[in-house]
């Protein structure tokens, strides 16, 4: 596998503690983990591997510094050629109608940009949810839900970097 960038927004640490626990569970050695609030257009194009996290606010909205990151340096980056895989926090059981959208945001902001996304994840499992991030029968990537389903993250992290494993460049 070629290195993978891990770039996350996160207000009170959730989304941060997951991107370690996604490193840890691919090879942590070749994973780079970035706090999107800090980072440029160069520091993404050098991986074509590239995940990521963000959580959901408000009701459906993006936190605050991967909105910043994905429409001021996101859009304009080169991402032809690179596989992207996206993972999105939030809480199923108070938010059930935007549960995790941050994942659907991001996909159609860059979708048709060169890259190819990775990651789906089936939805079976899941609280009965609407969420921008369900595509047919699949979210476009891994949501997890601390506030109210912490207990399935360990199992859903490890199916998910099993996945990226095999379809990451
Ligand atoms: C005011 C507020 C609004 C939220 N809105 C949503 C939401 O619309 N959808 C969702 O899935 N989670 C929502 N959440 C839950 C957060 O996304 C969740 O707590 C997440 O783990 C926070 O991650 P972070 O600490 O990395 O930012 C909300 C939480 C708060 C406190």
């Amino acid at each position: 596998m070629k290195p993978i960038g891990i770039f996350y927004g996160s207000s009170t640490g959730n989304t941060k503690k997951i991107a370690e626990n996604i490193k840890a569970n691919l090879q942590p050695g070749l994973v780079d983990i970035y706090d999107v609030k800090y980072v440029k257009a160069s520091d993404i194009e050098r991986y074509d591997n590239i995940i990521l996290g963000s959580s959901t606010w408000g009701e459906g909205v993006l936190q605050a510094d991967f909105e910043r990151f994905l429409y001021d340096i996101l859009k304009f980056a080169d991402l032809k050629g690179k596989k992207i895989a996206i993972f999105g926090t939030g809480d199923s059981a108070i938010y059930p109608e935007s549960f995790a959208d941050s994942m659907g945001i991001i996909f159609e902001a860059l979708e048709g940009r060169g890259a190819t996304f990775v990651g789906e994840f089936p939805t079976q499992g899941y609280k009965s949810v609407s969420s921008l991030s369900i595509f047919g029968e699949k979210f476009i990537g891994l949501p997890l839900d601390d506030d109210s389903d912490e207990e399935q993250n360990k199992l859903r992290i490890s199916i998910w970097t099993d996945l990226l494993k095999i379809d990451l460049n």
